[in-house]
């Protein structure tokens, strides 16, 4: 495994390889930049096919975290922790711990919360050995996300179709879980039309019964006839295989990692379908996690969540400008502030 050299490495302050023999942990923690400020980013947990494919998970993760802190406003250099291998339940309590302890040893230079494979009651685990845990304070990730993901579709709307509300939209909505769900009745409160799909099919019945929302088959949700496709499942919504069916003129979700190649955001450009990138769309998490990190109260939250449709608003007018794809625009964007950041010359804070 090099590392190193690895395709996704891109100058990664430091690398942790963890292991607990007693606890049967095995874990990464990968912090992109350091900076005077901690490194944040969820814990996330999975069965990998490999080392190799954890790596490539953290340091991909990890990465983005520091596009994401940047674009919304925060200082954090990004960070990201995969424990590799989900343990039998007997066990979970003690890898958890361990996982605590392990945090702990940063001494608080890098933070952490729940991501994808954890439970809040993992995260309460941690939290019996570090107090570098969060995500339990004025709101939760999710809620935050979703409201992120909602200033995103309206900033989205306003450029590409100079629509000034949701009203008689339609939007296609891939994922009902936490997130989804929420930002289906945050876009119904409008008088949108939402049509969603999910692969948990008591989730979709549920959210058909309790919202009135149409239910499609999950492998058709993308072709859906709407102006707003919103990815808010897994991560490669945008590929060969869904790019020449998506109907949408806007892409704006919460998953991460929606184009599965970073060409497909000029394909995208090409076929007039805006893109507001992933990392701006979905930074409310992140404000939620920074508000529990440093004691802010839910109006400075609410403050950043109605930065992000400004924020893609300059994306856009950067792609224009210069000719760029979205995803493209953003990323040069983030850099030149990531390089300001790092020469000192102004704290993002
Ligand atoms: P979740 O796990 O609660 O919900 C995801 C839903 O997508 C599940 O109901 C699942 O059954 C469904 N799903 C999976 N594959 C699907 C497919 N092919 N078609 C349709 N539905 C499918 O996750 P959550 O928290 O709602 O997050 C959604 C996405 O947003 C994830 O990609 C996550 O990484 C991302 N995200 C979430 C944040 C948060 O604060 N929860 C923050 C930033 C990003």
């Amino acid at each position: 495994m090099d590392v190193y050299r690895h395709p996704d490495f891109d100058r990664h302050a430091e690398v942790s390889f963890i292991t607990d023999e007693a606890s049967g942990l095995k874990a990464i923690v990968a912090r992109h930049r350091i900076w005077d400020s901690p490194s944040v980013g969820g814990c996330r947990m999975r069965d990998y096919a490999s080392e190799d494919e954890a790596l490539a998970d953290v340091l991909r993760l990890s990465r983005g975290m520091t596009y994401k802190s940047i674009m919304a406003g925060l200082d954090y250099g990004g960070a990201k922790a995969v424990i590799l291998g989900v343990p039998v339940p007997e066990r979970r309590a003690a890898l958890f711990r361990a996982m605590g302890r392990a945090v702990q040893r940063f001494r608080g230079g890098f933070r952490t919360g729940v991501d994808v494979g954890l439970t809040p009651a993992d995260v309460e685990v941690m939290k019996t050995e570090t107090r570098f845990v969060a995500g339990t304070g004025a709101m939760a990730p999710a809620e935050a996300t979703a409201h992120g993901v909602h200033e995103a579709i309206k900033a989205s709307l306003a450029w590409r179709l100079y629509a000034d509300e949701l009203r008689g939209h339609r939007l296609a909505l891939q994922g009902l879980g936490k997130v989804g769900r929420r930002l289906a009745e945050l876009l119904l409160a409008e008088g949108a039309f939402v049509v969603a799909a999910d692969v948990d099919t008591a989730a979709a019945e549920a959210a058909r019964q309790e919202l009135g929302i149409e239910i499609v088959a999950p492998e058709t949700i993308h072709a859906q006839v709407a102006e707003v496709f919103s990815p808010c499942a897994l991560g490669g919504a945008v590929s060969d295989a869904s790019l020449g069916e998506i109907r949408a003129q806007v892409i704006a979700g919460s998953a991460n990692n929606q184009l599965a190649e970073a060409r497909h955001g000029r394909l995208l450009a090409e076929r007039g379908i805006l893109y507001a990138p992933d990392y701006i769309a979905n930074a409310g998490g992140l404000i939620a996690v920074a508000a529990d990190l440093e004691d802010k109260p839910e109006d400075w939250i609410w403050q950043k969540l109605r930065g992000l449709g400004p924020s893609l608003t300059r994306v856009f007018e950067q792609a224009e400008t210069l000719g760029l794809p979205t995803a493209a625009a953003a990323d040069r964007l983030a850099e030149g502030l990531i390089a300001e950041v790092a020469q000192g010359e102004r704290s993002a804070a």
